[in-house]
């Protein structure tokens, strides 16, 4: 049942880096999962409204040491490589593909082992609380419909890519598209084979065109997707400036950036995300920024692969739309939990010192670090803004996807002395400190899809 209202106290961050406390509030979600009104309490109505709710049986009350968050957002994700999770990451990203991630992925021509693998995944996600996600897949058309199957089916938000890569110099034989021809039909027909699984525009699962990068496809295939793009209204996802070796590939190889060559075939729009982008230049990102494009800002994975960290701050100052990517498996966490965690340490390496006032070539760069309250809303409300999607924060208009957090739950690392500890610092310690023991429910579009309460336990709480 969607239609319901909760009440208890939720935690988000609506505005950059803000934090509000909806203590003990109501929030209405109509049967479309939609949210149509929070009311705050001691507002004239809440009590009749609280009442009301409990007549109808649609309330659901969160116990003693229970709060709310929106669901997160995953902004970057290989599916394929989730059986690869923490391992294989000693060595440069293009000895990784080449050797560990290209044979894996060409497993996928398999759609009975595909299936295994994308269900683990998919349930294992939503337990760590990742109610969107945008996927990577593989070139394979079969095994890429089955996993925007099950998301579907298990109700997880997703963005689902099947992957091209047609450049017979860069991608090895046994894992590429023919040529440049059959990866566009096979794009086209993916779009639309997708788009009968979940039709309308407000459908939970949504293709999304995928260059892997430029190093792995022609011109021929970046320009021909450009003209799909604009042609089916499809968001496109790839790579952008991620290493040292990629971004001097791209340069000779074009003479421009990524984002500049991106542009030039029409691959940089409106919520385009541009997974890592750790190379961009200033004026790489005023282009990001004009196009209304997105970057999935990958800390773990960028510390592995690239040895770098992204320009956040730059970005955020210059409107640059930015949310959070696991970018499992070069990032070995499937929590963006954990992605907050990664973001403000990489912020804080990033910052150096500088504030103790060393010369700027041996310390780090002012202001790079951000707030506990800055990497939540990463994690959520920019990371829905960076696809257009009205999800990430507790507002009329938005869809109800919500974590149920209990801090008291078996195994807990997050302690709270109700003397010592004000709803702020539950706030941070939620962030810094809960994992997927703490997550009894997880709500998409308003139906409940997860969490460690089981069955019954969704049963009973709606
Ligand atoms: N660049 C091209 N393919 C990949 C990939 O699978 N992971 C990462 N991190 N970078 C890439
Ligand atoms: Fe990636």
């Amino acid at each position: 049942m969607r239609d319901k209202v909760i009440f208890g106290t939720a935690f988000h961050t609506p505005a950059r880096g803000r934090l509000e406390v909806l203590r003990d509030a109501l929030i209405v979600v109509a049967g479309d999962g939609r949210i149509t009104e929070v009311i705050a309490q001691g507002s004239g109505d809440h009590d009749a409204a609280r009442a009301r709710a409990a007549e109808q049986g649609r309330l659901v009350e969160l116990g003693a040491g229970e709060v709310l968050l929106p669901g997160l957002v995953d902004l970057h994700i290989h599916a394929p490589q989730w059986p690869q999770l923490g391992k294989a990451l000693d060595v440069p990203l293009e000895v990784w593909l080449r050797k560990h991630t290209f044979p894996l992925e060409a497993r996928y021509a398999d759609v009975a082992f595909a299936r295994t693998i994308y269900d683990d995944l998919v349930s294992g996600l939503v337990a760590n609380g990742t109610t969107t996600a945008v996927y990577f897949a593989t070139i394979h058309m079969e095994a890429s419909l089955a996993l925007a199957e099950i998301c579907r089916a298990r109700g997880q938000r997703a963005f689902v890519g099947k992957v091209a890569m047609d450049d017979p110099d860069q991608c090895p034989p046994f894992y590429r598209d023919e040529n440049a021809a059959t990866a566009l039909d096979e794009m086209r027909r993916f779009i639309e084979a997708v788009r009968a699984i979940a039709p309308g525009g407000d459908a939970l699962v949504h293709p999304i065109i995928t260059p892997r990068f430029i190093p792995s496809c022609t011109d021929e295939l970046l320009a021909a997707l450009g003209r799909l793009a604009a042609e089916t209204g499809c968001l496109v996802q790839t790579h952008c400036s991620e290493s040292d070796w990629e971004k001097s590939f791209v340069e000779q190889r074009f003479g421009r950036s990524d984002a500049a060559v991106l542009a030039g075939f029409g691959l940089l729009r409106q919520h385009t995300v541009l997974a890592h982008s750790n190379f961009v230049s200033d004026d790489d990102l005023d282009l990001i920024r004009a196009r209304g494009a997105a970057v999935a800002h990958c800390p773990l994975s960028n510390a592995y692969f690239a040895e770098a960290v992204f320009p956040l701050r730059e970005a955020l100052d210059r409107n640059v739309r930015v949310g959070l990517g696991t970018d499992i498996s070069g990032g070995h966490s499937p929590s963006l939990l954990d992605g907050c965690r990664h973001a403000l340490m990489a912020g804080r390496m990033r910052q150096g010192g500088v504030d103790a006032g060393l010369p700027r070539d041996r310390r780090g760069v002012a202001d790079a670090r951000i707030t506990v309250a800055e990497a939540f809303w990463l994690a959520t409300a920019g990371g829905g803004e960076a696809l257009g999607l009205d999800v990430g924060k507790f507002a009329a208009g938005c869809k109800f996807d919500a974590l149920r957090i209990d801090v008291e739950a078996d195994g807990s690392n997050v302690r709270v002395w109700p003397d010592l500890d004000e709803p702020e610092d539950v706030f941070q310690k939620i962030v810094l400190n809960a994992g997927r023991a703490n997550i009894r429910q997880v709500w998409v579009d308003g139906v409940c899809v997860g969490g460690t309460a089981g069955d019954a336990g969704q049963r009973a709480s709606v």
